[in-house]
């Protein structure tokens, strides 16, 4: 259990300012730099805080889609972090908990994330599921194939990720 102190809250924008309070400054938190890939601004940003202190982060931002014939608009997370010194309790889950609860309230049936292997299984802790197959995006010169892991949450009972090639009709988040 988080601590009671901690308390969560979106905020309008988070800003090199803010990102550096929880990063610590640090080069490439996520270490996705090496991908080459450009990614969506979030426009919705829940933080946590300890003690007034910036400490963890979770963005959102709507993501056009078509999976298996269907065409959606799935909650979209990305920019998840957690202060270094502050890992491990259930910061993460308090935050991307809250962003989900924001996409479900807005009516999506789905949220859906892009992260390394080493993270798949923070995720699948907070009940994400990986998605097989292809899974494409948008970038400036065209569609890519995204190289890393995509996993996808029901937002309202018996949601179901449909079987097939995902395309995103926007940039990755
Ligand atoms: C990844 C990160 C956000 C996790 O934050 P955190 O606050 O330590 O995560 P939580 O404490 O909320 O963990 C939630 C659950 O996932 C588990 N978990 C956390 N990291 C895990 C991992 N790498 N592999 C497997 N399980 C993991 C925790 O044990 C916890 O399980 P429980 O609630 O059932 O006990 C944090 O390490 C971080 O900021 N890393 C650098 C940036 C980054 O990689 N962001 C993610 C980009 S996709």
């Amino acid at each position: 259990m988080p601590d009671p102190a901690i308390t969560v809250e979106r905020i309008p924008e988070l800003g090199p300012e803010r990102f550096a309070e929880i990063t610590g400054g640090l080069d490439d938190p996520f270490e996705t730099d090496g991908l080459g890939l450009q990614w969506a601004e979030k426009p919705v940003h829940y933080v946590a805080r300890a003690e007034g202190r910036l400490v963890a982060h979770a963005g959102l931002v709507d993501v056009p889609l078509t999976v298996g014939g269907e065409d959606h608009v799935a909650g979209g997370l990305g920019t998840v972090i957690v202060a270094a010194g502050m890992r491990g309790r259930g910061l993460a889950r308090l935050v991307v908990g809250a962003a989900m609860d924001h996409a479900r309230v807005e009516g999506k049936d789905f949220g859906i994330l892009f992260c390394l292997e080493s993270r798949v299984g923070l995720y699948a802790r907070l009940g994400w599921t990986l998605v097989d197959g292809e899974v494409t995006a948008r970038q400036s010169d065209g569609d890519v194939v995204m190289p890393i892991r995509t996993m996808w949450i029901g937002l309202r009972d018996g949601a179901s990720w449909p079987a097939g090639p995902v395309r995103l009709r926007s940039l990755p988040m």
